[in-house]
């Protein structure tokens, strides 16, 4: 592994490593440490709470320093470009770049230019590998292995890289992917074997795992959905999560909104939510990467 980009980037042997170290950290196994001395610069181009500040706890665990930057308080405010601003980064020669922007790719063009091992904290539509990794570790241990199981993400999936990325991991350890979204959130393409519904009564019974996706209004120039309508017919309620199999648990990337794509109730349920477990596991696959990638360099 040189960068982590996206998931299909990572071979099957690659993900393994990574989720069985990440496991290694949440077991309280692997020494910390082991990046002392090393220097991670954080360049966040869009918003983020669980992304950017589970990188930075992580490259802290492991006893890196962080470099946090960010645009509005950065020369680009004065109109540098994007690759001004990369190349003149890259010149202070950091020893990992994590990064998260609103185009499509623009972590790719970073690595084409950095001497150091660039990490996707997200890219526009396209892809969120830690999150994926994150959720794969977080369902390996809720159910002990993916293999088998049926997994029904729903929502905004034409703009979300968290699916994108989510379907890409779970149909490479062996599950069944769903997807119900509105029409108007309903992928151009799908990858091979995804079986797409319109109506959540449709897409959950039977499923082992519910995902719901919220709204990415932050990528459209006006909500195509109101709040309200989309709650009505695809937000996740207790009557809808009875429909899926008995014990199904639900995963959320965040940040969710209550009361549109899942209820308050489903979210805070002990015994079905694993949305904070996720959180918490975002650490550890953080620890994992940063390992991996940086510790033998
Ligand atoms: N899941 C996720 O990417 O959340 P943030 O946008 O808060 O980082």
């Amino acid at each position: 592994m040189q960068h982590i980009l996206g998931i299909d980037g990572l071979s099957d042997a690659d993900i393994t490593a990574i989720l069985d170290c990440a496991q290694a950290y949440a077991d309280g196994l692997r020494q910390p440490e082991l990046l002392r001395g090393r220097i991670v610069f954080s360049l966040f181009f869009e918003n983020s709470t669980r992304t950017r500040v589970s990188f930075e706890t992580a490259a802290k665990r492991l006893g890196a320093e962080v470099v946090n930057w960010s645009p509005g308080a950065s020369s680009v405010a004065k109109g540098e470009s994007f690759a001004d601003t990369i190349a003149t980064l890259a010149a202070m020669r950091p020893d990992a770049i994590i990064m998260r922007h609103t185009e499509n790719r623009a972590p790719h063009m970073v690595a084409e230019r950095a001497l150091c091992p660039v990490i996707n904290g997200g890219d526009g539509t396209r892809a969120h590998p830690t999150q994926a990794l994150l959720d794969a570790l977080t369902l390996r241990q809720a159910r002990g292995q993916v293999q088998g199981l049926t997994l029904v993400y729903c929502g905004d999936i034409a703009h979300s890289r968290v699916a994108g990325s989510g379907m890409e991991i779970f149909r490479r350890l062996g599950a069944r992917i769903r997807i119900v979204a509105p029409p108007a959130f309903m992928p151009m393409d799908l990858p091979p074997g995804v079986e797409a519904f319109t109506r959540m009564e449709d897409g959950m019974p039977g499923a082992d795992v519910v995902i719901p996706i919220r709204p990415q209004n932050e990528r459209m120039d006006t909500a195509l959905i109101d709040d309200a309508g989309y709650a009505a017919a695809w937000g996740l309620t207790p009557q809808r999560l009875a429909l899926a199999a008995p014990g199904a648990l639900v995963m959320a990337p965040g940040p969710i909104r209550r009361g549109v794509e899942i209820d308050g109730a489903v979210a805070d349920d002990p015994a079905r939510s694993l949305i904070l477990k996720q959180v918490a596991n975002g650490v550890f696959v953080r620890m994992a990467v940063l390992d991996l990638l940086l510790a033998e360099r």
